[in-house]
């Protein structure tokens, strides 16, 4: 017996161990090939989920620009671009790799809950009303965006460009406006009911004919003056000026709680990125608030306990393994994460090595563990995903990861009167009673509970990557609520066990489970039918459904950087 596995081991390392392994893709989008989802470049590389932001952000690297005015004048153009998951009236992260300092910084320029907010405020009698924390006045935190985007100019950019050109793309963009695509129709059609109760929002995306359609010009006049201002201004002006002020108006007359002060007290922090190590590798990613960076490291340092490459991408066995990995690591988020400002987030145990291999000893690989056997004694709840994520290199080797985003489908619904603002929904992301599942799904703690002037708990993580030698390999991220962690994991898992190309590594289908429910929901076609038969006998409750996360990557080849744009999208990498 002990020969054969020697035998097989041998085989191994000289077969398909080593070699890249065949992934299950995903289609692209109709009229578009794989390959085009792809692109080479030795300097600089750029992928974004718009082909005209990509552009934009592609003329600010060939200008001289560095990653950080890439990176804004990028945000500030899908903020014009994909009003249905970013903009003005929301907030994000973001990871910048200063490569001569050899240093990676985070920046949160995530919404706070304003400061009259409490943690009951969507109780009903005694319920929650989770329409309250969705939709409309009530459901809208202090955006940061802008406040985000300039602190990066006032700290990072590379001082070629000014503030005002890192703006003019995105105000040429909203004045003349541009046709609207499939994805962008979809998502007016399917937020047009608490789009139409507000004529502020009715105005921007609604025509004579009703809900704008494809093909339909789409100009933003009130966007383009706002963005003006901004421009002309400084930053400042959208906290202390007229644009705060129609934002509390337009909230406070739909029955809101912001109020000026919340503006005036705005402010950007800088923060260390949460570490950790995956085989040969490094990785680095965003710290609480966001619980992103701890949950992803957590995961990869409990499946470093497992062989995963030796059996395969496609063996029961690795997906059990998988699951099991992840279903831990959402239950922590659930238990332990928050605003690490308010709440004391054990971030240092929940990514080190050594739970992870307690975590690791604990999974059956016969059986599924039932998640609600995992769950802490004490009361445990639930937490929830529209957005939008870049990653760029520039031709000093610096990067930044961004992810954006106004929470759900065009946020609260909710526009702010003559600005063109669509303010965000993240209050939806707070824990609003323990148990309550938000929009997606996830439940939270007291760590995530309202407090006024906290950050709600988030999933984006923007990552990099480094090798063994301590260069940049990987830079990525994703939109998908929960499923941001999960499409991070899985990219990284194709790149590092299973030896994808980067282009296979974005198109692979995917799995996700969050703790609760208690689903391994899978890519339809992931699994071949009997891998499938062989999880529902240890347990496992399979579910098909489609993986709406789209990862941005740019890596790292022999012949210089690849982009790769998700082909679930209609994004387009670009490089020089
Ligand atoms: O911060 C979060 O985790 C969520 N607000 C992200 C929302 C999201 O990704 C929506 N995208 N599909």
């Amino acid at each position: 017996m002990r020969k054969f596995r020697l035998i097989v081991l041998v085989l191994c390392v000289f077969s398909s161990c080593t070699k890249p392994q065949k992934l299950n893709l995903v289609d692209p989008q109709p009229g578009r090939t794989l390959e085009s989802y792809q692109a080479a470049a030795k300097s600089a590389m750029i992928a974004s989920p718009n082909p005209q932001a990509s552009q934009i952000g592609l003329e600010v690297l060939k200008k001289g620009g560095n990653a950080v005015d890439a990176a804004i004048a990028v945000s500030f153009a899908l903020s014009v671009l994909r009003p249905q998951s970013t903009g003005l009236g929301g907030g994000g992260f973001l990871l910048f790799y200063d490569k001569e300092k050899n240093k990676t910084v985070a920046i949160d320029f995530r919404e706070v809950a304003p400061l009259a907010a409490h943690r009951d405020m969507y109780l009903r009698d005694d319920k929650a009303d989770t329409k309250l924390s969705q939709d409309g006045a009530l459901a809208v935190a202090v955006p940061r965006l802008v406040a985000g985007l300039g602190y990066l100019y006032d700290n990072y950019a590379g001082g070629k460009i000014s503030w005002v050109d890192l703006i003019q793309p995105a105000i040429n963009l909203a004045e003349q406006g541009f046709k609207i695509y499939p994805r962008l129709a979809e998502a007016i059609q399917q937020r047009k009911e608490v789009l139409t109760a507000f004529p502020s929002s009715k105005k921007i995306f609604f025509g004579k004919e009703g809900p704008l359609r494809e093909g339909e010009a789409f100009v933003q006049k009130d966007l383009a003056k706002t963005l003006t201002e901004i421009a002309k201004q400084g930053w400042q002006v959208f906290y202390h000026g007229g644009i705060s002020w129609s934002i509390v108006n337009t909230v406070r007359r739909h029955g809101g709680i912001l109020d000026l002060k919340d503006f005036y007290h705005v402010k950007i922090h800088k923060m260390k990125p949460v570490t950790g190590t995956y085989r040969d590798y490094k990785i680095v990613s965003m710290p609480p608030p966001s619980s992103g960076g701890a949950v992803l490291i957590e995961i990869l340092n409990i499946l470093e306990e497992f062989p995963l490459r030796r059996r395969g991408p496609y063996n029961a066995r690795t997906a059990h393994v998988i699951t099991e990995a992840m279903r831990r690591g959402f239950m922590d988020r659930a238990v332990y994460l928050g605003d690490a400002r308010f709440v004391k987030v054990p971030v240092r145990g929940i990514t080190s090595k050594e739970y992870a291999k307690s975590l690791a000893a604990s999974i059956s690989l016969k059986k599924a563990t039932p998640s609600n056997s995992l769950a802490p004694q004490h009361g445990t709840l639930n937490e929830s995903d529209s957005t939008t994520h870049f990653s760029i290199v520039d031709q000093a080797g610096n990067a930044a990861a961004s992810t954006q985003t106004i929470n759900t489908l065009f946020g609260s619904g909710l526009a702010a009167e003559g600005t063109g603002i669509v303010l965000n929904n993240e209050m939806d992301d707070f824990s609003v009673q323990a148990g309550v599942p938000n929009s997606f799904g996830l439940i939270g703690s007291e760590a995530n509970a309202i407090a006024p002037g906290k950050v709600p708990l988030s999933s984006m993580s923007p990552t990099f990557v480094f090798d063994s030698d301590g260069r940049l390999f990987l830079v990525l991220g994703s939109p998908g609520g929960p499923k941001i962690i999960t499409a991070v994991l899985n990219t990284i898992l194709n790149m590092i066990d299973f030896k994808a190309t980067p282009l296979q590594a974005v198109a692979a289908k995917r799995m996700h489970h969050q703790w609760l429910p208690d689903q391994l929901m899978v890519e339809p076609g992931l699994y071949p039918e009997e891998v499938v038969e062989k999880l529902t006998q240890m347990g496992h409750a399979v579910e098909e459904t489609p993986n709406a996360s789209l990862v941005m990557l740019v890596a790292r080849t022999k012949e210089g950087w690849v982009g790769v744009a998700d082909p679930r999208g209609a994004g387009v990498p670009m490089g020089y």
